[in-house]
């Protein structure tokens, strides 16, 4: 099973984003996930391309942008040309899903659905055979460091059958609340891309909790917390 650790910029030091993205490569980070926040869909704001395209730079592993904001399409263009690998829209803001997935595709970008923790798996029924990746919220989007909802556990195993129905591989991104003591039965439910904040830069050393979360996420069924 291949899983990739996705770090979440949000809780690294944003004075010195270079360093800790540096710190998060060492330990082995596949992907650096960044959160980008309007004040409208969340209560909270982060960042906007310029940013973006100075953490690409910086960055040796692709970005995963990952949009909390109201009418995306207005910006998708620009966090593509900022560098951004990979971009998750809010299926809770997107009355045309499909067209926004498909706009992403085009841009050469994968293109991926967000879930907040309240909406039905069923939301993705129809979009399940276009995606690139699907990311499930198991925390309400907005801030890091919150506590994983444990429902999202069972809501990722649903996702992987909707996805298998469709006869997509793509891959499960599991985003908020993610930590070594729940890494190895998320994987096992589905998860292939383990987005983690606080669980990595929120300690003293980001290199090794990284390296650390790699190997919770693998770890034998034995060994599982
Ligand atoms: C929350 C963001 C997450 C956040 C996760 O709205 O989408 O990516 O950084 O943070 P932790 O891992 O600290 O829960
Ligand atoms: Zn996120």
């Amino acid at each position: 099973m291949n899983v990739l650790i996705a770090p979440s910029l949000l809780a690294a030091d944003f004075a010195a984003l270079g360093r800790d993205i540096a710190a998060a490569e060492r330990g082995g980070a596949d992907l650096l996930h960044v959160d980008i926040m309007d004040g409208h869909f969340v209560p909270n704001l982060t960042m906007g391309p310029p940013v973006v395209k100075s953490i690409r730079r910086v960055a040796t592993v692709p970005l995963d942008v990952h949009l909390m904001i109201e009418e995306p399409d207005r910006f998708v263009e620009a966090f593509v040309e900022a560098g951004a690998a990979m971009i998750s829209v809010h299926a809770e803001v997107l009355p045309h899903l499909h067209r926004t997935i498909q706009f992403i595709k085009s841009l050469g970008a994968r293109a991926g659905v967000a879930i907040n923790p309240s909406t039905p798996v069923g939301a993705l029924e129809e979009i399940a055979g276009d995606v690139d990746h699907v990311l499930v919220m198991s925390v309400n989007p907005g801030f890091g460091g919150q506590t994983f909802i444990p429902r999202s556990e069972s809501k990722i195993r649903a996702v992987r059958q909707l996805l298998n129905a469709a006869g997509n591989h793509a891959a499960i991104e599991v985003d908020g609340g993610v930590d070594s003591s729940n890494a190895a039965r998320l994987v096992a439910a589905g998860a292939t891309i383990l987005v983690a904040g606080v669980a990595i830069f929120g300690s003293a050393d980001a290199e090794r909790a990284t390296r650390e979360l790699r190997e919770a996420a693998l770890a034998p069924v034995s060994q599982r917390v």
